[in-house]
């Protein structure tokens, strides 16, 4: 980071302040936010959408979006409208697309550019250009696209796509949405029928929003598990109205919050419970977390619940590494939720970690010690010790945790700043902001 960068930080203290009491709802579902925009751009007509995420990285995708050809607004009810340009009909980007901090945004915009005969260059902040790309790149450029990349398969990178591409029938090396979801766009315009086959089932919002918005797509289950997922190119979109259910993802940390803090009693309204997104919670109860779903209901097309939450003690366990591709993103706050529990956790399987918005691992290990934990760091997760209910003692005065630009970093110290004694410096929390701009807001108002 640049003494520049050092400049702009913000850094915060988050201590103790009481229980979380009451309800609150939050923000939309940040995947399911970025498909609407997507798909949006390729239907003919306007695709409505009420709900949406209005964080950083879903601001990228509407932007280079826009940069293609799709008309996108927002009106003072806070409903988006998108006027797409029909699958086939992005235009030449006539600047480099900025993808921010956003590695969702990045890799399935890929997907669209590589079928359409258009050239468009990717650019991203630090945090972004250490991703790797090349686990996008392969496909892709089987399906006839063209990359000239930065060392090691990374941003920025110019893509010169390909009209008509060639289907392919492709094996996630990786369990990976991102992945999937890049091909499965790539084929919409494509001849024919394009194939993945994912051995580890991930996220589907791709599947379920494609289906929706009118493409022919199947979903097969082989013997061994997998899912072959088939769809057929040069479809024809039909705009949607969506609503899109609040972020499990974001829910999490207020989630552990009321589990950690004393005397709690929490509200989470509106939150996505996609069996592919909603591990954490299952985690936590096995833990003898009290989590009780309120109102079970369908909020478009995806099961949605009130989480209510009370103060628990909770008990370490083995995680088991089958659980890792639903709850990927939760693993960070799912730490502080162990290093406060009795006994030990223990959680394997998390290589992927290691390349989001940071090393979660190796950030999270050194965060949680900083802040009195006791922890051990493998080579795909970490041992936790817990304090058997007791706060973690915090952070020393003048000694900040490093968020290394990620948003779940700081958030997830910032729930370990409110359940310790001495509370917890974050260096940063402007990385909030691509994910769930009004956390802090929000934890204030939990605790009035
Ligand atoms: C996402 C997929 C996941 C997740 C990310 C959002 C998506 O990434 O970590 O925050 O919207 O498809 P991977 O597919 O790389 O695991």
């Amino acid at each position: 980071m640049s003494s520049h960068d050092l400049a702009q930080m913000r850094p915060r203290r988050f201590t103790a302040n009481g229980p979380l009491k009451g309800r609150i709802r939050v923000p939309g579902d940040k995947s399911i936010s970025h498909r609407s925009i997507m798909l949006g751009a390729l239907a003919v007509g306007e695709t409505r959408v009420t709900g949406l995420l209005e964080g950083e990285d879903v601001l990228s995708t509407a932007a280079a979006m826009r940069a293609m050809g799709a008309t996108i607004t927002r009106d003072d009810s806070g409903m988006w409208h998108v006027h797409g340009v029909g699958v086939g009909g992005l235009l030449q980007p006539q600047q480099a697309l900025d993808m921010g901090n956003s590695g969702t945004s990045t890799r399935l915009l890929m997907g669209l550019v590589a079928s359409h005969p258009i050239t468009a260059t990717f650019v991203g902040d630090a945090s972004l250009s250490k991703r790797p790309m090349g686990r996008v790149i392969d496909p892709l450029s089987t399906m006839g696209a063209e990359f000239t990349a930065s060392p090691g398969g990374r941003l920025p990178l110019t893509l010169r796509g390909l009209s008509p591409a060639v289907p392919i029938e492709y094996r996630l090396p990786v369990a990976s949405a991102q992945v999937k979801s890049a091909v499965l766009l790539a084929g919409l315009n494509t001849p024919g029928v394009t194939t993945v086959i994912e051995p580890i089932p991930t996220r589907d919002h791709s599947e379920r929003m494609l289906r929706g918005f009118g493409a022919e797509l199947t979903v097969d289950v082989a013997a061994d598990g997998a899912r072959i997922i088939k769809v057929r190119g040069e479809a024809e979109l039909k705009p949607q109205d969506i609503v899109v259910p609040g972020d499990p993802s974001s829910a999490a940390f207020f989630v552990v919050a009321a589990l950690l803090v004393e005397g709690s009693d929490l509200v989470v309204e509106n939150v996505g419970l996609n069996p592919t997104r909603a591990a954490l919670f299952d985690v936590l109860r096995l833990m003898g977390g009290s989590i009780e779903e309120l109102d079970r209901r369908d909020v478009g097309g995806e099961p949605v619940a009130d989480l209510r939450v009370r103060h628990s003690l909770l008990t370490g366990i083995d995680v088991d590494p089958a659980v890792v591709p639903s709850m990927v993103d939760e693993f960070p706050i799912l730490f502080v939720a162990a290093a406060l529990a009795k006994g030990r956790t223990v959680t394997t399987g998390l290589e992927e970690l290691r390349v989001k918005e940071s090393d979660r691992i190796s950030a999270m290990r050194a965060a949680l010690e900083l802040a009195g934990a006791t922890v051990t760091e493998t080579e795909d997760g970490l041992i936790i010790d817990g304090t058997g209910g007791d706060p973690l003692p915090g952070t020393a005065e003048g000694t900040s945790v490093v968020t290394h630009l990620d948003h779940r970093i700081a958030m997830s110290l910032a729930i370990a700043g409110i359940a310790s004694k001495r509370g917890v410096e974050v260096d940063d929390t402007r990385p909030i902001a691509t994910s769930f701009p009004v956390f802090e807001s929000l934890l204030e108002s939990a605790r009035a």
